[in-house]
């Protein structure tokens, strides 16, 4: 497929980043350590995404002098995990922004049409007021994180962000062409998807690797 890369695509490509995602992919990596990459991952793209968070100052005194000091200005933010992988990069984002709200949705996809069906979904009543990160580690058909997503604007969410650990090019451009005013934060683009839609080269089924289900 030929794909262009939208503007709000961001790779967070830090030298820190690829080595623990490198880490990450090698199959020999067990659980524990794959698990812990990842919430140590999460930190770093949460700093990413929290970047442009909108600043206001309080007035504080150091031991030394009063000053104005920069704060997170009001609005708060929820994080949304698509389930089940997504707590992996849930984890680590909430050791970052501690009073964050927490939303959880999970979908399974229908056998006979393919659909992405919801079968949970539990977000904060005041959803609409907060700055909305979406987490699934594996952007790969992008079909069930552009439901997620869709279900919560009818929610009411309005500034979204979703943060995946990699992203093949299909899913990049199904999510985007549903929401493209949502901005994407990964840490890698990957190849493609290969027939049984894992991402190339990938690591495998992040689900399975985080919970050592397989
Ligand atoms: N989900 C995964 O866990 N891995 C993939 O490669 C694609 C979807």
């Amino acid at each position: 497929m030929t794909f262009k890369a939208p503007p709000n695509l961001h790779i967070v490509d830090h030298p820190l980043v690829l080595h623990k995602l490198s880490l990450m992919r090698d199959k020999a990596t067990p659980t524990a350590v794959f698990r812990q990459l990842l919430r140590e991952i999460s930190l770093l793209l949460g700093y990413e995404v929290s970047r442009d968070l909108p600043m206001t100052t309080m007035h504080i005194e150091t031991p030394v002098a009063p000053m104005e000091a920069p704060v997170i200005k009001g609005k708060k933010l929820v994080i949304v995990s698509v389930l089940r992988a997504g707590n992996g990069l849930l984890e680590g984002m909430l050791d970052l922004i501690p009073s964050a709200r927490v939303g959880h949705i999970g979908l399974y996809r229908d056998p006979k049409t393919l659909q992405p069906v919801q079968y949970y979904m539990k977000v904060p009543e005041d959803i609409a007021e907060r700055r909305t990160i979406v987490v699934d580690p594996m952007l790969a058909t992008g079909n069930s994180v552009a439901a997620a997503v869709s279900r919560l604007k009818e929610k009411g969410a309005k500034e979204l962000r979703l943060v995946t650990l990699l992203a093949a090019p299909e899913g990049i451009a199904r999510f985007h062409a549903e929401h493209p005013e949502v901005p994407i934060y990964t840490a890698a683009l990957d190849s493609h998807l290969n027939e049984h839609g894992y991402i190339v080269p990938g690591l495998g089924d992040a689900g399975d690797r985080m919970f050592g289900t397989k």
